[in-house]
């Protein structure tokens, strides 16, 4: 598990090349649930047969292109992925998250959100309604500030630009 909190204390920077000295101050951090790393290979009737690398790439070129940095973190573990909100809270303007399976279970994962101010929106590759009754209910899109759910991962440009969108709605406000 060691290799696991290092990956999460460090956060993945590969999105960026390692290059954090050209990065912004204005980050967004992408951060997907368990299972998410099989993207394409797993289920790919429901999930599409994209890889978790193309929906990096495809999140950090809709946010560069609005002048944002992204973080990108997956991890099948919840309290790694607590942490990961936690650093987020700390340094991110807002967060694009799939809990994924974590959605109908993790109050842990809801509390983090709560505990964080930045905005986050939640992501769901399948029409999680049209699914089993177990996914009907999130316990993590309450404390959300949206949801984007069942455009495949589409969704994941979708939700960046909805969050971009609200994180400049409140810095206008506040100016
Ligand atoms: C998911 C939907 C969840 O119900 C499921 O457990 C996932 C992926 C989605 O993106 O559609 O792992 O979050």
């Amino acid at each position: 598990m060691r290799a696991e909190y290092d990956k999460l204390t460090e956060c993945d920077y590969s999105v960026n090349g390692g290059d954090f000295l050209n990065m912004t101050s204005k980050k967004l951090y992408l951060v997907n649930g368990p299972n998410l790393n099989l993207l394409g290979k797993r289920e790919p009737d429901t999930y599409g047969k994209s890889r978790l690398e193309d929906v990096v790439r495809l999140v950090q070129n809709t946010a560069e292109e609005k002048g944002y940095d992204v973080i990108h973190f997956q991890s099948n573990h919840e309290g790694d992925l607590v942490d990961c909100i936690q650093k987020a809270g700390e340094e991110a303007e807002g967060i694009i998250l799939n809990p994924a399976a974590y959605t109908h279970t993790s109050v842990a994962i809801r509390d983090a959100i709560s505990a964080i101010a930045p905005p986050v929106i939640e992501v769901h590759i399948s029409n999680v309604h049209r699914r089993e009754s177990f996914r009907h209910q999130s316990f993590t899109a309450p404390v959300c500030d949206g949801q984007v759910v069942g455009f495949g991962v589409d969704g994941y440009r979708l939700a960046t630009l909805g969050l971009i969108e609200r994180i400049e709605e409140g810095r206008n406000k506040n100016e």
